[in-house]
């Protein structure tokens, strides 16, 4: 089955060579089925992109990106540090390319994210009054949600308030303004851009102590008349460990508060790690070899393991396609995933449905193959 695969793949991919008279990068545009058409029924399919995939600067991983996906989030460029890197100074320029990128290629815009404890610039770090932490926060949501209002479908207005026993998280936003920041937020955004979703986004909020905590903040937001559309399952699982029934659980949960479900940061980690999440504050000492063990490639068990996770995540996705109105991956293919240097940097990683040439992995065909089982 699996030999058959790759001797059509590379049958395809020699015929679309010889038709365009070019050698690499073809992958994706000589397969004959590709996620966001396969899916285009259920849910949109999406990409973290960075700020070399926004300039466009490798043609193999644009035609990827372009043939596979129709929803981006940028992965960095609109956090706070690059777009408003001083009290008075913004930066849009990064961030106007990349709205036109998926303008251009009609594609659905997440902005990734307004409010955030990290990535901020030492400007807001300083901050020691709530009265300028209010003044940052409506200049800020004001002017950035304010300019892509007609461009953004989806805004991440607050990013990881949580901790994991589901209490707030004690960030400069907490610390100096209370749980009102969470409110302030969402009617910011709302005002600055009245026809964008509005969502929330947090990783492991699928645990239960999380999503407890994650519910209580939804309904406290909806109380207070704050409008919220959404919540985002962040979703960076390690392979061989995805807690399905725990995201089931969550997606009916969520989706009971009359929210759209969404996974925004899909990757599974193969691995080895001390620790769950993706609390980008925690890293590990990088000297132990025994942490990067597939320098080489991947076993075949392994590459096995993490196509049946997802495979079985896909499944329940395609059960709950009713709540879930996009998943989006962490990244495009192996080679530039954020988790070859986070949380021990210089790693070799594999996540992603795409290998390090852009090549669809088995993982790929069997996410295909859950929605031709599901008809
Ligand atoms: C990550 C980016 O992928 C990295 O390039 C950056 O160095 C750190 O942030 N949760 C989030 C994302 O909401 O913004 C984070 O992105 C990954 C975890």
């Amino acid at each position: 089955m699996k030999t058959d695969r790759r001797l059509i793949q590379l049958f395809t991919l020699a015929l679309v060579g010889v038709a365009t008279g070019c050698g690499t990068g073809l992958g994706q545009a000589g397969l004959g089925e590709t996620l966001k058409q396969v899916f285009q029924d259920n849910f949109l399919i999406g990409t973290a992109l960075s700020l070399d995939q926004i300039n466009e600067t490798d043609a193999s991983t644009d035609s990827l990106i372009k043939h596979q996906f129709n929803a981006v989030t940028a992965e960095n460029i609109m956090k706070a540090e690059i777009i408003h890197p001083e009290w008075d100074r913004f930066d849009f320029d990064a961030a106007d390319r990349f709205v036109h990128y998926g303008r251009r290629n009609d594609m659905h815009i997440v902005g990734h994210t307004l409010i955030w404890h990290s990535q901020l610039p030492p400007f807001v770090t300083r901050i020691t009054s709530a009265d300028s932490l209010r003044q940052f926060m409506q200049h800020h949501i004001g002017t950035v949600a304010g300019r892509y209002a007609d461009a953004v479908d989806g805004w991440d207005v607050v990013n990881e308030a949580l901790n994991e026993d589901g209490s707030l998280r004690q960030s400069i936003f907490y610390n100096l303004l209370g749980e009102q920041y969470l409110i302030d937020a969402f009617k910011l955004a709302e005002q600055a851009a009245p026809s964008a979703e509005l969502y929330y986004n947090d990783y492991n909020n699928e645990q239960p102590a999380k999503r407890e905590g994650c519910i209580a903040l939804i309904k406290k937001l909806q109380e207070a008349g704050a409008r919220i559309d959404g919540v985002g399952i962040q979703g960076h699982w390690h392979a061989g460990r995805v807690p399905f029934e725990e995201i089931e659980k969550s997606i009916e949960a969520y989706a009971a508060l009359g929210l759209k479900v969404m996974i925004t940061e899909l990757d599974l980690e193969v691995l080895p790690r001390n620790f769950q999440g993706a609390d980008v504050g925690r890293r590990m000492d990088a000297k132990d070899p025994e942490l990067n063990p597939y320098v080489n490639g991947l076993p075949d068990t392994v590459l096995q393991q993490q196509a049946s996770d997802y495979e079985k995540l896909f499944s329940l996705f395609l059960k709950h396609q009713d709540k879930i109105s996009r998943v989006t991956f962490w990244g495009v293919n192996d080679g530039q995933s954020w988790l070859n240097y986070w949380p021990v940097s210089g790693r070799t990683n594999y996540p992603l449905l795409f290998d390090r040439n852009n090549l669809p992995k088995e993982a790929f065909y069997r996410v295909i193959g859950t929605k031709k089982r599901s008809d």
